[in-house]
């Protein structure tokens, strides 16, 4: 069977520079992903080579079993979902938390057809399935930042993708939303149709134990590629951040303290 994403030999250089270079990164079905680096490193670069949003220079990219060149980019996108916390400002400030959820069936911001019956039954279940059910008929713009990034996440299930992308998703959250908005995506990771993960962070005690594999990257390249419990360990984080770190795994999270 067909990898969910297979990058071959990756480079892209912009005005000059080169931005990443020699990324084979293989994720296959059931699998889910933590992707860890600093600031700058090229996280988001990848996802955007993923989304079809930008070309490499030279390689490969094939999503869900589709070279890029073979395929509509805008067909594909729509079994991706994708949340970021620069998403929760495009939204329209006058729009319904429903809309909101629903709107992610067209991947537009705002909504434009009159939605049915079944979609407000499916943009509900869903937000009570993220534990806003709270949220139903209110509006957008009072939501806190982590109701918003919930009511964000469900609205990109609500097209059902096969590769969810959440870039640094937890990104300005109080420690009280951090965890809620974490076990929310430990609870759909679990589900035996979920979509397949990947979870941007540069913080190592996001990563869960339902975040199968790890990709590392640093300064535009692959440090480390493999399974969690192994990448993610006291000596491997130290060289990766070229720092001293210890990393204790406490209830199946990294923790890291720098001695
Ligand atoms: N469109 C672009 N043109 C030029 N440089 C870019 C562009 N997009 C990203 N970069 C550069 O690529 C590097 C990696 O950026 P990014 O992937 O956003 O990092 P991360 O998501 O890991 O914080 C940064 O140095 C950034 O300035
Ligand atoms: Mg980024």
């Amino acid at each position: 069977m067909s990898n969910v994403i297979d990058l071959k030999g990756i480079s892209w250089r912009r005005d000059e520079k080169t931005i990443l270079r020699d990324v084979n990164w293989q994720v296959a079905k059931g699998q889910h992903w933590a992707v860890l680096g600093l600031n700058g490193s090229g996280k988001t670069t990848i996802l955007n080579m993923i989304n079809g949003y930008i070309w490499p220079t030279t390689g490969t990219v094939s999503v869900l079993g589709h070279e890029f060149g073979t395929i509509d980019l805008r067909e594909l996108r729509r079994s991706i979902g994708w949340v970021s916390s620069s998403l929760q400002e495009k939204m329209h400030y006058n729009d319904l938390t429903d809309n909101v959820v629903i709107s992610g069936k067209y991947a537009s911001i705002g909504l434009y057809e009159k939605p049915t019956a079944q979609d407000y039954e499916q943009a509900h279940q869903l937000m009570r399935d993220l534990g806003c059910g709270h949220l139903i008929g209110g509006y957008y713009r009072t939501c806190s930042q982590g109701e918003k990034q919930k009511i964000l996440i469900a609205r990109a299930l609500m097209a059902s993708p096969r590769l969810l992308i959440l870039d640094e998703a937890c990104n300005g959250l109080d420690f009280i939303s951090r965890e809620a908005l974490l076990s929310s995506i430990s609870e759909i990771a679990s589900r035996p149709d979920a979509p397949t993960l990947l979870y941007v962070t540069h913080h190592t005690e996001e990563i869960s134990h339902v975040f199968t594999h790890t990709l590392l990257v640093r300064r535009g390249t692959i440090f480390s590629v493999g399974e969690t419990k192994e990448v993610v360990t006291s000596e491997a984080l130290s060289e990766f951040f070229e720092t001293p770190v210890h990393i204790s795994w406490q209830k199946e999270r990294a923790w890291l303290s720098v001695p």
